[in-house]
């Protein structure tokens, strides 16, 4: 019998990343999204689309309806256990066979940070779900990098409070080929493991500086600003008070040492290395790249 694979976070980067690898190896994929005509990119794809939302439990039956495989994704707030709850929940009534969770690096009752300790009170809760399960725990991603794209573009800087931090980022592209593995492969197989997900080596900022100048053909500086300046930066484009309050937690954490390893769980799992930062800044250069003279583009 086929199975049907329900994507939630349908419209964020590691679904989408997940979605495409998924879509390519032929799954019959369903997505959970809380706005329908934001689902236009899912459908076009041939993936099913139900409407519905995490907050809202009473919203989620019919999507769980006829589900092998849930792969379940959070988004980050305080509300991120009631979310899993639900999900899960959903997926016991409807017999789903195994859950997929994506997690966060270090999440622990004693994380030093607000996300980590949140995603270890919904990877207990999956642990403990009846269903098969597998939980991915990946490092920092190289994709939040893209935040600074603009900044990089119009001044060739970025700054962070990070100070000189070494972490074992990763690129999303690899956290969705692991995440399509494990749901590719017989439920049985990865049931009862957590496994955590890093890039190929721990990494400056400085160092990612040096790489996007390589890349780009001009200087890059990343410039280390304190927590107080990074704070008003983000509260200054609307980021909502929580996150801002969660990335300094990270931000204090890498600075410390806290995201200073890397694992061989990508290579183990795809028999593959990890994407280096060279390859994601080589695939995501325009990204980094002023755009076109608009004096010369009308010519
Ligand atoms: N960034 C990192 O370095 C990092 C590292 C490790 C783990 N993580 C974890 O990765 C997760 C975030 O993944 P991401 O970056 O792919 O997310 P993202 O791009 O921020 O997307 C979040 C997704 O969740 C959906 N969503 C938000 N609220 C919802 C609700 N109430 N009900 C249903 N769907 C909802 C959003 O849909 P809409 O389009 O409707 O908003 C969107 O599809 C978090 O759990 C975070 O802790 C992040």
């Amino acid at each position: 019998m086929s199975r049907t694979v329900l994507i939630t976070g349908a419209t964020g980067t590691v679904s989408t990343a997940l979605t495409h690898v998924l879509k390519g190896a032929g799954a019959d994929l369903r997505a959970l999204v809380r706005d329908a005509s934001k689902a236009d990119g899912l459908r076009e794809q041939g993936v099913e689309v139900f409407v519905g939302d995490l907050d809202d439990a009473r919203s989620l039956p019919p999507t769980f309806e006829g589900v092998q495989d849930l792969w379940l994704l959070t988004p980050n707030g305080p509300r991120a256990p009631e979310n899993n709850m639900n999900a899960v929940w959903a997926a016991r009534q409807a017999d789903v066979e195994r859950v997929v969770r994506l997690s966060v690096v270090g999440a622990a009752h004693d994380a030093p940070n607000r996300s980590g300790r949140l995603h270890a009170l919904s990877d207990r809760e999956t642990e403990r779900c009846g269903m098969r399960w597998t939980i991915l725990r990946p490092h920092w991603f190289m994709q939040n990098l893209l935040n600074e794209a603009d900044d990089i573009s119009a001044t060739g800087t970025f700054s962070l409070n990070t100070a000189s931090a070494r972490i074992g980022m990763i690129d999303v592209r690899d956290i969705a080929e692991c995440a399509a593995r494990v749901l590719l492969d017989h439920p049985d197989r990865h049931h009862g493991e957590t496994y955590v997900l890093t890039g190929p080596r721990s990494l400056t900022f400085d160092e990612v500086a040096d790489r996007l100048g390589l890349v780009l053909g001009r200087s890059i500086t990343y410039l280390p600003v304190g927590d107080d300046a990074k704070r008003r930066t983000l509260l200054g484009y609307g980021v909502p008070e929580w996150i801002v309050d969660m990335l300094e937690e990270y931000a204090q954490a890498y600075a410390s040492g806290w995201g200073d390893f890397t694992t061989d769980t990508v290579a183990d799992l795809l028999g593959r290395p990890p994407r280096d930062i060279a390859d994601f800044v080589r695939d995501h250069a325009a990204a980094f790249t002023p755009a076109e003279n608009p004096i010369l583009k009308f010519r």
